[in-house]
């Protein structure tokens, strides 16, 4: 494992470009990434030797990746002249997908051991900048230029940060820029609740901070804050058309569980 650097929380950015690399080997990818898979070697040579190392049970997450793409390619299809705010990024090679023209200044942020790793497995670009900052120190918010566009992305990132922060960040960006595009993905009060016993957070040392049922309701948060839509995960169009047959049916199984199928909400507000 080469992600000693990583600690806690940042570890959780694994899991997940295990599944984004292991997307990329089906005939018919849902994300189709690339740099997910030479991220992941960098970061563990040996992700796919284990017991279940080539499960594809983590692609909801590949379908999560899309889906955020998805709407940013069509928020910067409108805005070209756009600031990207990319929080939490880990090791996703979201920039690389979306290619935007060099009339969009993007910025991936993370903690600085993160953005060490990034600036190792990944390349440089025009239009493209690190911060190696937490994002509850509202202090890098400082260095983005004002008076255009923002697209604010956080795939993955608010559950692990308190409501109250979630809160401080959503509406210190809508102050900031005349008008923008919020896409973000949340757990719901139960997912919150329940973290405790995951395993897998329990062995990063981490657990969520924050859980909502009502993703809508953040919309009061800034009187200029609109809820615009939803996008599905664990019962996703494209997860149940793309994903192999056995990791289908498990999907399907799940579902059947209470509060699974809306366990994580990915959500977009506009202002
Ligand atoms: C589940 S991973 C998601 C990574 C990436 N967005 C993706 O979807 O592949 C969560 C990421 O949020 C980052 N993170 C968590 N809390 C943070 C904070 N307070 N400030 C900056 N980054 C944070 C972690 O370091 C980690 O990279």
């Amino acid at each position: 494992m080469n992600d000693t650097e990583l600690v806690g929380v940042q570890k959780t950015l694994s899991p997940i470009l295990r599944a984004k690399a292991l997307d990329n080997r089906l005939p018919d990818p849902i994300l189709g990434d690339k740099y997910a898979e030479q991220a992941m070697r960098g970061l563990d040579p040996d992700y796919d030797k284990r017991r279940f190392g080539t499960s594809q049970m983590g692609l909801a997450a590949v379908v999560r990746a899309k889906a955020h793409d998805d709407w940013a390619r069509s928020f910067l299809a409108d805005h070209p002249d756009a600031v990207v705010l990319h929080l939490g990024c880990g090791l996703d090679a979201r920039v690389y997908r979306i290619d935007p023209p060099a009339t969009v200044e993007w910025y991936d942020l993370d903690y600085p051991s993160t953005i060490e790793l990034r600036q190792r497995f990944l390349p440089p670009r025009e239009h493209y900048n690190l911060i190696g900052s937490s994002v509850t120190d509202l202090a890098w918010l400082d260095r983005i230029p004002r008076g255009r566009p923002v697209l604010m992305i956080a795939e993955g990132l608010v559950p692990y940060l308190t409501e109250a922060e979630v809160r401080r960040l959503v509406t210190s960006v809508v102050d900031a820029f005349p008008m923008g595009q919020i896409q973000l993905d949340l757990v719901s009060v139960m997912g919150w609740r329940t973290s405790k016993w995951d395993p897998t957070l329990r062995r990063y040392g981490t657990r969520f901070h924050s859980g909502f049922d009502d993703p809508a309701a953040l919309a009061d948060w800034h009187p200029r804050l609109e809820y615009v839509d939803e996008a599905p995960m664990n019962d996703s169009p494209v997860l149940m058309a793309k994903a192999p047959a056995s990791v289908r049916r498990m999907y399907r199984l799940l579902n059947l569980l209470p509060g699974m199928k809306r366990s994580v909400r990915i959500v977009r507000f506009r202002f």
